[in-house]
């Protein structure tokens, strides 16, 4: 029998904890919105708020949506609020050992039936599922960023994963109005195998001196017709998820043609992480964004 998704539970309140969040509750889904950090829980929940204004502005939804939208989450810092759950969405930091930390914690707190699937970007479903006590009911359940814009999500299926359990999430992940890709379980599945390794190579690009950081976004924004620039991009993702999709990939394909940009690599020792933290390839603190090379 194929278990109705009916609570929602999501562990990281981040930029993309609080979108997955956004949308189950605009979908009709209770939400549960857990994250260790208090400080990133108010800023989540801002963050929604502000994102539901949006969409009102764009005249996608009305104000009674966004006022019911809120009443559906319930933003907190206690573990055991995701009891109930029937599927947990796991949205912490493309770090293996936090995942695994998280997993640890959450397992002893979920009821036997609830569905664990993870948003990670690139870590291999089989072995992060296996960090858990059900690995027939974990799967990669892989939104796109901003979430509530991105209609694609990527299922992923590790070597244990139930069908029951994927199609659970095929019915949920379409009733909340996206469309389903289906990926194997490889390093960074489709999107992100194809799109880092352009950033990474933007990123070269900046630092062999080809172009600056406003050539080279102008160049694939005008050349290429994508909408935005691949360091703009790479901003937006966050650059320490974009350095730990490339050492994923690195590591997991074992081809030299995926070695982090050591540009990149300094950025994020830097603590300039992108929009997250006001500065990446773009200074965000004034009033418009200033290329930082
Ligand atoms: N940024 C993107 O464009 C993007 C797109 C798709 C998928 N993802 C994936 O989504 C996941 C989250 O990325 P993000 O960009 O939202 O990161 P983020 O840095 O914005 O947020 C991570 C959140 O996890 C919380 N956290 C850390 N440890 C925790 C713990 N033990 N328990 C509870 N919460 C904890 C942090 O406090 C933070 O709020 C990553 O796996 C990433 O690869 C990111």
């Amino acid at each position: 029998m194929v278990l109705e998704i009916k609570k929602v539970g999501v562990v990281g309140a981040g930029q993309m904890g609080n979108g997955i969040a956004h949308v189950c509750a605009l979908g009709g889904f209770h939400v549960v919105l857990y994250d260790v950090s208090q400080e990133q829980i108010e800023a989540g929940m801002e963050s929604v708020q502000a994102n539901l204004n949006r969409q009102i502005g764009k005249g996608k939804i009305s104000e009674e949506d966004r006022d019911r939208a809120l009443t559906f989450i319930h933003p907190t810092g206690n573990i055991n609020d995701l009891s109930d759950a029937d599927l947990v969405v796991e949205a912490v930091n493309e770090n293996e050992q936090v995942k695994r930390k998280v997993y640890s914690a959450l397992c002893p707190v979920l009821k036997p039936e609830a569905i664990l699937g993870t948003n990670t970007s690139s870590i291999s479903i089989t072995r992060l599922a296996s960090a858990t006590d059900r690995p027939e009911r974990f799967l990669g359940v892989h939104f796109m960023n901003p979430v509530p814009v991105m209609e694609l999500v990527e299922l992923v299926r590790g070597i244990a994963t139930e069908d029951e359990t994927f199609e659970a999430c095929r019915v949920f992940t379409e009733k909340l109005g996206k469309t389903v890709a289906v990926s194997e379980d490889f390093p960074a599945f489709m999107v992100n195998r194809i799109l880092l390794p352009m950033i990474n190579e933007a990123i070269y690009t900046l630092y062999e001196g080809v172009g600056s950081v406003e050539a080279i976004d102008t160049a694939m924004r005008l050349g290429a017709n994508h909408p935005m620039g691949p360091l703009q991009l790479a901003d937006f993702i966050g650059l320490d998820t974009c350095l730990s999709i490339m050492q994923v990939l690195y590591e997991g394909l074992a081809d030299t043609k995926y070695r982090p940009c050591p540009l990149l690599v300094k950025y994020v020792e830097a603590g300039w992480l992108g929009r997250k933290t006001q500065r990446g390839f773009y200074d965000y603190r004034g009033e418009v964004p200033v290329p930082t090379r």
